[in-house]
């Protein structure tokens, strides 16, 4: 979609529709007001029907308004005015936008932003804009043959802006926004396509087309080859059950100065995870191949950087891999050799995230890195635990922690901390080898955690566990893009460059 801020008189713009807010108990702001009179009333009259009274969530159309050019005028509802935060906010336009979809408005004009959530300001304003109305219209049909639909496509929103005086903030938020909604689409496209399109070759395909984006961008490839040269046994033995080559993609953007240390993300791209020999149970395993989305979100975070050209260096690494059954599978009890020289019982062929991961963990250390951040669909426990609304994390650095914490409760990207007390360390001890891959029935999350720091002890690292907010399962089933927009706000903030 293309955006643009333009400020005016609403009820002076022509257009398809035009996008008003509403307060509960039918409470007009300024501008809906304004708007209202300029109609003689009829908004106001609307409402006393009863149809709407501002509640989040609803929404009402008035067609051809009395006197005004516009054709529409959307109503939808924000809640309580005392608890306009941005949440509130982008679930407004995120109303408004699915609205529209089942409209033929080509365009829209939208008044939303000249409502300023209580916790926001002009450029989080504009950047939740652009964002949100993305997030709502995405849609996945690369693999429909009929992707017409017989529906028309809003190609164009025009943003209101309140102030002049804002207008820098304002483009600059709804620039910032534009990129972190590619971003996030990115990750949504390559989490949606299927296991046997989405292999570890094309993730790494894809990430290779990134460097049309940029020239500060290096990508590489390592092979199966390079990885065993390397001593990956690790990252190896899972896809030894496979017939598609694991890849290690290596992606360095140098935003920054030559020698300033790097951020580097580490993703984990299962591109599709049957369990291996541990096999997983039939039913819903489909979903398995969101496996990948850690990885997909490197790309995307990537991305968004590459069009933010941020001035900093950052490293994107995505170990990619199959989990599958096979004669020459990882067997329970097999015992492999990571490329840090730790030996590692598999227990669980099924715990095979880590086992990639810790490799491609080793090999951030030739950075010297600033932060390390892994994200991964690491355990079924962290859905358990924290459900689909909050990503897991756990760092050996409370700063980090604290810094991911913030940037997630900035773009409504958020995550809840875990402990990752040396308590739990001794649950993953092996009798045969240095650690076992599994740790037992308890703190599933944890302990996997636990594994992965034991590869962390040389530079500051947080893990994202996003089992649970990577997609949505049931009739509404799709990737988040998760977490894009939290990953790419750490970023924008470290170059102060978040306001
Ligand atoms: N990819 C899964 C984790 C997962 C499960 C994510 C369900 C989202 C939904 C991971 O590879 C896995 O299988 N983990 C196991 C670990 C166990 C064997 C210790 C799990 O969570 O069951
Ligand atoms: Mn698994
Ligand atoms: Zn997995």
């Amino acid at each position: 979609m293309e955006f643009e801020v333009k400020s005016g008189v609403p009820s002076n713009q022509r257009t398809a529709c035009l996008i008003l807010g509403v307060f509960e108990k039918r409470k007009l702001p300024k501008v809906s007001d304004d708007v209202d009179q300029a109609c003689n009333g009829q908004i106001r009259q609307l409402l006393k029907s009863g149809d709407m009274d501002g509640k989040q969530g609803q929404k009402l159309m008035l067609y051809s308004p009395q006197g005004l050019p516009c054709k529409r005028i959307l109503l939808v509802g924000c809640g309580p005015e005392k608890d306009f935060t941005k949440a509130a906010y982008r679930k407004a336009v995120e109303k408004a936008v699915s609205t529209l979809k089942d409209t033929g408005a080509t365009e829209a004009v939208i008044c939303l932003p000249h409502l300023t959530p209580k916790d926001g300001t002009s450029y989080s304003t504009f950047r939740d804009t652009v964002l949100a109305a993305e997030q709502a219209w995405y849609s996945f049909t690369e693999c429909k043959s009929d992707t017409t639909n017989g529906k028309h496509s809003l190609r164009k929103m025009t943003l209101m802006l309140a102030d002049r005086r804002q207008i820098k903030k304002a483009v600059k938020g709804m620039e910032h926004g534009m990129a972190i909604a590619n971003g996030v689409s990115k990750a949504k496209d390559l989490g949606n396509l299927p296991g046997n399109i989405c292999t570890p070759s094309y993730l790494a395909e894809q990430a290779k087309k990134l460097k049309r984006k940029s020239r500060k961008l290096k990508v590489q490839i390592l092979e199966e080859a390079q990885m065993e040269k390397l001593g990956m046994g690790s990252l190896l033995s899972v896809s030894r059950g496979s017939r598609q080559p694991a890849k290690l993609i290596v992606m360095e953007y140098q935003g920054g100065k030559p020698k300033a240390k790097p951020v580097v993300l580490v993703g984990k791209g299962l591109t599709f995870d049957a369990g291996g020999i541990s096999l997983k149970p039939a039913a819903g395993m489909e979903e398995m191949k969101y496996d990948m989305c850690g990885g997909a979100s490197v790309l995307g975070v990537m991305s968004a950087c590459l069009e933010l050209k941020l001035p900093i260096n950052l490293v994107g690494l995505v170990p990619t891999s199959e989990n599958l059954p096979d004669g020459a599978a990882n067997k329970p009890g097999d015992i492999v050799t990571s490329m840090s020289g730790k030996t590692i019982e598999v227990l669980n062929t099924d715990a095979e995230g880590r086992l990639i991961l810790c490799d491609a963990l080793t090999y951030a250390e030739r950075y010297k890195p600033a932060t390390v951040i892994d994200i991964a669909t690491l355990t079924g426990a962290c859905v358990v635990a924290l459900g689909k609304h909050a990503s897991g994390l756990l760092a050996n650095n409370d700063d980090l922690a604290q810094e991911l914490l913030d940037a997630g409760i900035e773009t409504g990207d958020r995550a809840w901390q875990l402990p990752l007390w040396d308590d739990y360390q001794e649950m993953i001890n092996s009798k045969a080898a240095d650690i076992a891959n599994i740790g037992g029935r308890w703190a599933g999350t944890i302990t996997a955690a636990c594994f992965l720091s034991r590869f962390t002890t040389d530079f500051k690292w947080a893990h994202l566990d996003i089992a649970g907010s990577a997609w949505n399962s049931g009739s509404t089933k799709s990737a988040t893009g998760r977490p894009v927009p939290l990953l790419t706000q750490l970023l924008l903030k470290r170059c102060r460059l978040d306001g």
